[in-house]
């Protein structure tokens, strides 16, 4: 029953030429249509009509069905459908249709039907491209990223899939990283919540998977390297978010390619079976990342990996053999099995299915919903003399310059496992071409030549220089596939982009600028010539429209930066590329900055609005297991506005250094000019423990909490009073 697990020829694959690659995609897809994969008639088959069943009859009907199985029959639910000769052959394209694994037509069990990304379903061509996760994150809006995870979850099952592999969380230490956009920025708490929130969201129609587990920020040396941390910052630092996706309720978590302390994450015991499992009580099963997402049938499968994706090279016959030779136990193994068996049972009781079908794909309802979210994502860093908004009635004309104004720029679409393919995607131009009408005479260049960028912002009312970013500087890297994505050793702009800012702010005063990327790039060098400065980030399919409406004040900009903007890569943790070993720290994005007094060019949680807020009146009180922050906020400007209101914790007298302050809880609250509205905003006591590695656990301290509430992290900006419990 198993497929052949020799891979000789998936490194020979890779080792050919583009040519003699061609020849063998082509043969493979000639093969593949002429037998192409058998399913089961039904989705869920032999858990199709179970109604929801109580925790201990799906537990009880697990024990019957493993009686029921042979070795094979288990080790097959572990081990990916997809075949060795098809791993690099992607039929009319990577991702294009689900991957399956597990799916037993003899014993009518249906299988994990795998899809991407964070950005949107990656299958087709019709779904909906929203803005990338780390632009959610600076929406910090996490009832807007539940509403995402439901159309992504209903046009994920449109499409066929049962498993979104969307809930990326991995925690932006660097921001060259090549993947920054599939995370929600550099704060646990922040990442952790978002990603919560995509999770409920999905789960209302289909699992989760939430990766990669754990220290996989590092792009082009993901196979292989190897990350060291002290169990401090492991506790505090890098696992708090994925232990909040897991409390969600997530089905899946896929282990990272990159080592952890000397072993792959995918085989790694102390990850996947000490913490995973036995401390957090996750109920849902591991995956793999695909092919080369473990390296050692034996290692893997006592280190806690449930299933191996998408290839099967290591699990498989492979795995018979080891449980028979006594390598790995049957206990192992029925573990993992009822882990993947107790979510298909639960998720086929999920959703119903007249929510679902083709035309939910990239529908009107989800595409406003990616409008919504590149409106609250998009940061406004910088707005002198209130420059925007643009007023459509006395502008009259406007330059648009740049090539990004014109292309679909939606993130990692070159060769990363995210990219979307939506209908259309508004680019720029397009959007101001939307508002504007007639009203606004729009010229469009490229920038590549000064004189014609002067002879015309010269002559425009206002320029807006579109730059940044595209999937040829940062994304996914394939080692086996030329030069573009990866990690970016530049944080700098480009020079053709500086030098083009910089002759439009010399011929116009009125000049903005609009970076897209997933990655942010340093202002320090060019922010003064310029009068206003956006963070698009790649803001989806409706990009360009709600890019259009913030510029002309249809839509008032709330989003703040979920990643510091240092003053120089000096002000970042240690980072480079081909690292084959490196340190994590306990310190890294703001919690650095913070730590050498410094300052960056724009703090963790910067944001400005075109209305302004105050704060007044903090109050802190317990409430059972939780500390509740209030505190009042007014709209000090003349139009309606929505603030994301912070709450920092510092620690005085703490028996253990800790960082000069950290995020502990946010929300948002919407204004009318003049009105002013109480915002409450829970803490749980267990968020102000430190874990104590000489004990091995968390300790939560009789001291002083000074708790602060503002608009950022930018110290001036924050309200403060000392809190103790026994108050
Ligand atoms: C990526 C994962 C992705 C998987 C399947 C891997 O290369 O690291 O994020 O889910 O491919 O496309």
């Amino acid at each position: 029953m198993f497929i052949n697990t020799d891979i000789s020829h998936v490194d020979e694959y890779y080792g050919l030429s583009e040519e003699e690659r061609k020849k063998f995609d082509k043969a493979v897809l000639e093969e593949l249509e002429k037998t192409p994969p058998k399913h089961l008639e039904t989705e869920w088959g032999r858990f199709q009509k179970l109604t929801r069943e109580a925790d201990e009859e799906v537990e009880n009907l697990i024990d019957n069905i493993l009686k029921e199985m042979t070795l094979e029959q288990k080790i097959y639910q572990m081990s990916g459908d997809n075949l060795p000769k098809h791993a690099g052959v992607n039929p009319p394209r990577y991702n294009f249709t689900p991957y399956y694994a597990g799916e037993d037509l003899e014993l009518d069990i249906p299988g994990i039907k795998f899809t991407d990304g964070p950005t949107g379903i990656v299958m087709g061509y019709h779904s909906t491209a929203f803005p990338v996760s780390i632009a959610r994150g600076a929406s910090f809006d996490v009832e807007l990223e539940e509403r995402i995870g439901e159309a992504m979850g209903i046009e994920g099952r449109s499409g066929g899939a049962n498993l979104l592999a969307g809930v990326c969380v991995n925690l932006l230490r660097h921001p060259a990283w090549g993947r920054a956009q599939e995370t929600y920025g550099e704060d646990s708490c922040l990442v952790g919540e978002m990603g919560a929130a995509l999770t409920r969201g999905i789960q209302k129609h289909m699992m989760a998977c939430v990766k990669h587990f754990a220290f996989n920020s590092l792009e082009n040396v993901r196979f292989r390297v190897n990350v060291e941390a002290d169990e401090r910052t492991v506790r505090e630092i890098y696992l708090p978010h994925f232990k909040r996706c897991v409390d969600a309720g997530a089905a899946c978590v896929m282990s990272a390619y990159n080592r952890f302390r000397g072993t792959y994450c995918g085989h790694n015991g102390y990850l996947l079976n000490h913490i995973l499992k036995k401390e957090w009580g996750f109920q849902g099963f591991v995956m793999s990342d695909f092919m080369w997402g473990i390296r050692d049938t034996v290692e893997a499968a006592n280190g806690g990996q449930c299933m191996e994706m998408d290839v099967t090279q290591f699990f498989g016959e492979k795995l018979v053999k080891a449980v028979k030779e006594g390598k790995v136990s049957e206990a192992v193994i029925e573990d993992a099995v009822r882990r993947i068996l107790r979510q298909k049972i639960r998720f086929a009781g999920v959703g119903s299915e007249e929510n679902y079908g083709i035309e939910k794909m990239g529908c009107k309802e989800h595409t406003l919903l990616a409008r919504e979210a590149s409106e609250k994502s998009t940061v406004l860093l910088k707005n002198e003399d209130k420059l925007l908004p643009l007023n459509l009635a006395e502008i009259r004309n406007i330059l648009v310059v740049g090539p990004k104004a014109v292309i679909p720029n939606i993130g990692d679409t070159k060769k990363g496992s995210s990219a979307v393919y939506p209908d259309y995607v508004v680019t720029p131009l397009e959007g101001l071409k939307n508002i504007c009408g007639n009203h606004v005479g729009i010229r469009y260049i490229d920038g590549s030549c000064r004189h014609m960028i002067q002879y015309y912002a010269q002559r425009a009312d206002a320029v807006i220089v579109i730059a940044g970013l595209t999937c040829e500087e940062e994304g996914e890297y394939d080692e086996t596939g030329g030069q573009s994505g990866g990690d970016r050793d530049s944080l700098e702009l480009n020079r053709a982009e500086r030098e083009m800012i910089e002759a439009a702010a010399e011929a116009n005063a009125n000049t903005i600028v609009c970076l897209q990327g997933g990655g942010i790039v340093l202002t320090s060098s060019w922010e003064k010539y310029v009068k206003a400065i956006l963070i698009q980030w790649y803001s989806g399919m409706e990009g360009g429209n709600a890019l259009a409406r913030i510029l002309f004040g249809v839509v008032n900009p709330s989003a703040k930066l979920p990643v510091t903007i240092p003053a120089s890569a000096q002000q970042l943790p240690f980072y480079h590329q081909g690292l084959e070993e490196i340190k994590y720290d306990f310190y890294h994005g703001y919690f650095l900055v913070d730590k050498r007094g410094e300052t960056a060019s724009y703090p963790f949680g910067y944001g400005l609005s075109y209305t302004s807020f105050s704060y007044k009146n903090l109050f802190v009180q317990t409430k059972g297991n939780d500390v509740i922050v209030s505190v009042d906020v007014t709209n000090t400007g003349e139009r309606a506005g929505e603030e994301i209101v912070q709450v920092y914790v510092a620690y005085s007298e703490s028996a253990v250094e800790r960082h000069l302050k950290e995020l502990k809880g946010f929300s948002k609250i919407f204004l009318e000019p003049g009105h002013t509205g109480c915002v409450h905003i829970a803490l749980s006591k267990e968020c102000l423990q430190y874990y104590s590695e000489r004990e091995e656990r968390w300790i939560l301290e009789n001291i002083t909490y000074i708790i602060m509430a503002g608009p950022s992290s930018k110290e001036e900006d924050l309200l403060k009073v000392n809190f103790r419990f026994d108050e």
